[in-house]
């Protein structure tokens, strides 16, 4: 049964609560009762498409060998006692399944620039076994390798995004990876490929030219990354998506060498960018944190990522007008402090509903801007970052995050819909925000989604729509802040039905307190 925040939330149960018994919205708080009016806003949804269509893409993932990201979270190996299908976890990919990945990018992140693809070919056994530098020094047996990551994109049916090392390899290294993956002739990088049990070539899509290079990439300056990508990007001759190596820090000059002396060369550029609530060595857990951090983080978002989001952009239409080159956010997520008692190189962080909201508030972002970002990947897909899914040996369970693509799977491919939204301010401390963020998008099959985050941890809101159409989806909330789901209660937070039918004066939308609803319109 589902606890009772997660009953059906419809707009005639919603209007009779005009008392309202709030759960307690931080875990150090005590529940309060209190009479609380919601926030009115407006939406008027227009049936003009805000710009081309949301790239499936833009659902992307990414794949690090960083603690147990691979090893334990998605391959456990062919002899293992938990059940997989050629080393690769049953339970994982069948909840990865549904979310239809489009891409994932691996093997880093950071340590792609300190990867050679050779040490993870041929027979496993006699793979060399390597110190992962970058992520705690621990030994990576390579079991995991090309053949092996192909083959977990293939079990997926999804499209792949190798980052090739440009920090410490050279440029012939990364130039054969991607002969021996691609080519279809008698070359002896194509034929060593058939010895290792692959006759067919795979299909690379899109190769990203180092990582970071302004940093773990080799910390090089900006024209030196330029000069160094064009070198490198010369010799990838197979048709790929070349992704050049762009800005993580909010250093502007990146993204401007780069656009201004290597775009020519580059049908992407990348941009990082992690929401990380106040100064790094005081991130703070994923848990248990306040109402001042919870507004922080949303607004590292709506204003944060937008900023960073939309002045990348306009870089890169002053050196690319007809906007040739995508932008590819291929990092993005929270970074916390990783929880007690685990690996501090492991980046293993819990994952609450905060993290959810900034997933939303992420995608409206990105809906926005779809003239550009024709790519995103969270970091990163299982144990690390802002992971969809964590284990536990042979447990699992799928965390807010998850539910949150889960809920948006209809945006993919959609085209984004303009419309005008005047939404109450929401006001923490010295930190106000609109309560309300709406996005809206017109399916392929022509059915129209729209998605409302409540961003008030406290006080409900209601959307006005004057729509004369039903409104049927899902409802993403809990009883805290933080609440989250543990091995013990994997079931905690997870969406429940919604329904909103119209009134007299149209649709209304009422959003619970911290909550994300996601509906479909009846066809009018
Ligand atoms: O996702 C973790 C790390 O964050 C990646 O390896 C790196 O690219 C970024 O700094």
């Amino acid at each position: 049964m589902l606890p009772t925040h997660h009953a059906a939330l419809t707009r005639s149960a919603l209007a009779a609560l005009s008392t309202l018994v709030l759960l307690a919205a931080s875990p150090c708080e005590a529940a309060t009762t209190a009479t609380i009016t919601p926030a009115e806003a407006s939406l008027t949804l227009l049936t003009e498409a805000a710009g081309p269509r949301i790239e499936p893409t833009v659902y992307g993932h990414f794949v690090e060998h960083l603690g147990t990201g691979v090893y334990g979270g998605l391959w456990v190996g062919p002899q293992s006692r938990i059940p997989n299908t050629r080393g690769w976890r049953n339970d994982v990919l069948g909840a990865l399944r549904r979310l239809k990945v489009p891409v994932i990018r691996w093997p880093g992140g950071c340590f792609a620039d300190d990867y050679d693809w050779r040490d993870g070919i041929g027979a496993p056994s006699r793979r060399p076994v390597r110190l992962n530098k970058v992520w705690g020094n621990v030994p990576d047996d390579n079991r995991v390798g090309t053949h092996e990551f192909m083959d977990l994109a293939e079990q997926l049916g999804t499209e792949v995004y190798i980052a090739g090392n440009m920090g410490s390899m050279p440029p012939r290294a990364m130039a054969q990876w991607l002969e021996y993956m691609t080519s279809d002739s008698p070359s002896a990088l194509a034929n060593e490929r058939r010895r290792n049990g692959r006759d067919k070539p795979w299909k690379v899509r899109y190769f990203g030219v180092g990582n970071e290079s302004w940093g773990c990439g080799g910390h090089m300056r900006p024209e030196y990354a330029a000069d160094l990508h064009r070198q490198y990007a010369t010799f990838l001759r197979a048709p790929v998506v070349r992704v050049a190596s762009g800005d993580g820090e909010g250093n502007e000059r990146v993204t401007e060498v780069m656009m201004q002396m290597a775009r020519d060369d580059m049908d992407a550029i990348s941009l990082h960018h992690y929401t990380v609530p106040g100064p790094w060595e005081q991130k703070g857990l994923a848990t248990g944190f306040d109402r001042q951090r919870w507004a922080k983080t949303l607004q590292e978002v709506t204003t944060g990522l937008e900023e960073h989001v939309a002045k990348t952009i306009a870089i890169m239409n002053r050196h690319d007008p007809a906007g040739r080159v995508a932008l590819y956010v291929d990092e993005w997520g929270m970074w916390h402090d990783q929880e007690p008692g685990s690996n501090p190189g492991f980046l293993y962080q819990q994952n609450t509903l905060r993290d959810a909201m900034v997933g939303a508030l992420t995608f409206n972002v990105f809906h926005r801007h779809t003239d550009r970002v024709k790519m995103a990947n969270l970091a990163q897909m299982v144990n690390v970052l802002q992971a969809l899914v964590l284990t536990d040996g042979p447990r699992m369970l799928l965390t807010p995050t998850y539910h949150l693509f889960d809920l948006y799977l209809p945006f993919q491919g959609a085209t984004p819909l303009k419309l005008t939204l005047q939404s109450p301010r929401y006001t923490e401390g010295d930190i106000s925000l609109p309560a309300v963020d709406v996005t809206a998008a017109r399916a392929a099959d022509g059915s129209t989604h729209l998605a409302l985050v409540n961003l008030d941890p406290t006080r409900p809101a209601s959307v006005r729509t004057g729509l004369q159409q039903a409104a049927t989806g899902r409802v993403l909330t809990a009883p805290a802040m933080d609440s989250h789901n543990t091995f013990d209660r994997p079931g905690h937070v997870q969406p429940a039905p919604y329904a909103a039918h119209p009134g007299p004066q149209g649709l209304t939308l009422d959003l619970p307190p911290r909550s994300i609803v996601v509906v479909r319109l009846a066809t009018p």
